[in-house]
């Protein structure tokens, strides 16, 4: 499988140090020689080959600020130009998230798509605000589209719910989607200062490229809106659901509800309210005996409500490199891979 990467941040490396580490694995295992033909991102430059880049060389490139348009097969061109030139099986989109608007990563999908390539995304602003019709498209054309990463990262929510727990009528799905203000609710609650953690949780490669989006909620957001989208089938907007972050939570605050057997909790919801679906964002105090209330650090968790199974909670990563650079490896084995 030859492979076009739009985007070379922390997921599109973490994918890149994952298909280095699992080779053999990918080989053996699933019968899937996976080839990087392209790399294109807009602050480190872009290198093209159809002959198969170097990762280790791109990764070392990037780890030293150095341009990959130096590297050999340096491409001259930005992503969109690169997937109108490319030759590959998928493009793997791991763009930064624009809520706003959906772009870049809306074109490059549509571009990939126009090209015969199945896409895996990480990118929350496409599915957020244009799921219906990239889907559609995907069907016109033939190709897989995939989106793991964009809920719950390499945790494969996603994948539970289509696949798994296929044949379940699904009424909500509740959880904390955004490993960024968990981290930062559970850091405060140890007496860290909100600057210093949100600090730290952009270090670990947690946080937005604009951390608004995390604190503001917007995040979580657009995660529920991509749940209302895929799971519940409709054709929601971000500006649909209310939406509070976490700016008003003081430390004050945390250690009161502490004491009143309580932890402040970012909680995303969707639900189904007789024919309409329905979906929010906000902090609520959860019990602290609730199972929500143990997960701390940028770990999410999501309890889905199903009419055979009951609740079905399954708890994971949420953010970070190898963590969502594995979300897109999941979709590319899904894609290409023998299982
Ligand atoms: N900023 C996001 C978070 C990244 O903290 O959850 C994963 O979507």
């Amino acid at each position: 499988m030859q492979l076009l990467l739009i985007g070379f941040g922390t997921v599109g490396q973490g994918l890149a140090e994952l298909l280095i580490e699992k080779e053999g694995t990918l080989r053996d295992e699933h019968g899937l020689e996976v080839q990087v033909v392209g790399i294109a991102d807009m602050l480190k430059g872009s290198i093209y080959d159809a002959g198969g880049i170097d990762l280790k060389a791109a990764l070392k490139a990037a780890k030293a600020d150095k341009k990959l348009t130096e590297l050999k097969g340096g491409f001259d061109g930005d992503a969109l130009a690169m997937i109108k030139q490319a030759n590959a099986d998928m493009m793997v989109e791991a763009t930064y998230t624009d809520i706003k608007t959906g772009e870049p990563a809306t074109s490059h999908i549509k571009a990939a798509f126009e090209k015969g390539m199945h896409v895996t995304t990480t990118n929350k602003g496409p599915l957020a605000l244009f799921y219906p019709e990239l889907a559609k498209l995907a069907e016109e054309k033939g190709v897989k589209f995939y989106f793991e990463g964009t809920v719950m990262s390499g945790t494969p929510v996603l994948n539970l719910i289509r696949e798994t727990l296929a044949g379940c009528h699904i009424s909500e799905v509740k959880g904390i989607l955004n490993g960024t203000t968990n981290y930062m609710l559970s850091q405060m609650e140890e007496g860290a200062a909100y600057d210093d953690v949100l600090k730290t949780a952009q270090e670990l490669g947690y946080a937005e490229a604009v951390p608004d989006a995390d604190v503001l909620g917007w995040d979580a957001l657009a995660k529920v809106t991509i749940l209302a989208n895929t799971v519940f089938g409709v054709n929601a907007k971000p500006d649909d659901f209310p939406c509070k972050g976490i700016t008003e939570i003081t430390p004050d605050a945390i250690a009161d509800a502490k004491s009143r057997g309580k932890r402040f909790k970012l909680i995303g919801k969707v639900w189904r309210d007789g024919d309409s679906v329905k979906g929010s964002v906000g902090t609520e105090e959860v019990d602290l005996t609730h199972p929500l209330a143990g997960v701390m650090g940028a770990t999410n968790a999501m309890t889905i409500s199903t009419d055979i199974l009951g609740d079905v909670t399954i708890v994971g990563a949420g953010a970070g490199r190898a963590e969502t650079g594995y979300s897109a490896l999941i979709d590319i084995i899904r894609a290409g891979g023998k299982r």
